[in-house]
């Protein structure tokens, strides 16, 4: 089963994708916990290019071809083998996150993410927990984490809103696969919840 997290900068993805992990692996399962942009060698380099320096570095259509490209690695080395050996797989981040950042953050470019999945990719996860939260405090939470990986995070507050909805639009738009939850709510209470959806379909 492969299982993601999405949702806006600060949200609670790396913590909830976190905890899920350990909850599914006290309940007998074998879990690869992983997360993009990176997850595999190769594109952990690719995330360097992609999240370091000057925010105007690359055009969207090139960022497209860059986070795609990761992606691509990931599945072919980390994601595809575990699932194939059994393994339960828990990814912070996938392919919705370039259908929001890439699609929408610079210009409608939704089409060409969606024709450059089907082609290089052409899987969805199982199941998606979208972790829904106000984006001042997503923004200040992620501005809390000091680092150099600044890229998204330094389009501030507009793009956050438009994130934010978009992610919710997202969940109508897959609903068998998508679930929407209240990130303002206390790290294990979210946990709880998320483990409790992850184990039932899990079965
Ligand atoms: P994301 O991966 O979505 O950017 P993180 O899990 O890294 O989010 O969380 C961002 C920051 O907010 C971290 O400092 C984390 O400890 C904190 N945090 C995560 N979940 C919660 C929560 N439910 N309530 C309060 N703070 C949280
Ligand atoms: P991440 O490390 O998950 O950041 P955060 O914990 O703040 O959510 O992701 C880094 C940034 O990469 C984030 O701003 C979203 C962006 N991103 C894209 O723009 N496109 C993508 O396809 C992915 C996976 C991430």
């Amino acid at each position: 089963m492969f299982i993601t997290f999405e949702g806006i900068d600060g949200s609670g993805k790396s913590t909830q994708a976190r905890m899920l992990a350990e909850a599914l692996r006290g309940a007998g399962h074998d879990v690869v916990l992983t997360r993009e942009p990176g997850g595999s060698p190769g594109a952990e380099e690719i995330r360097r290019l992609v999240l370091e320096g000057d925010p105007d570095r690359w055009s969207a259509e090139t960022e497209i071809l860059l986070f795609t490209a990761a992606r691509r690695d990931h599945m072919e080395r980390v994601i595809e083998p575990a699932l194939a050996a059994g393994k339960v797989v828990v990814s912070d981040r996938f392919a919705d996150s370039t259908r929001m950042y890439q699609g929408l953050s610079r210009g409608d470019l939704r089409g060409l993410v969606d024709q450059l999945h089907r082609l290089m990719i052409g899987r969805e996860p199982d199941l998606t927990f979208i972790i829904d939260m106000d984006p001042e405090t997503g923004l200040a939470r992620a501005k809390g984490r000091m680092g150099r990986e600044e890229r998204f995070e330094d389009f501030g507050a507009d793009l956050q809103h438009r994130m934010r909805a978009g992610f919710l639009a997202l969940a109508d738009e897959f609903p068998a696969r998508c679930r929407v939850i209240d990130g303002n709510r206390p790290p294990d209470e979210v946990g709880r919840e998320v483990a409790a959806l992850a184990l039932a379909s899990l079965g």
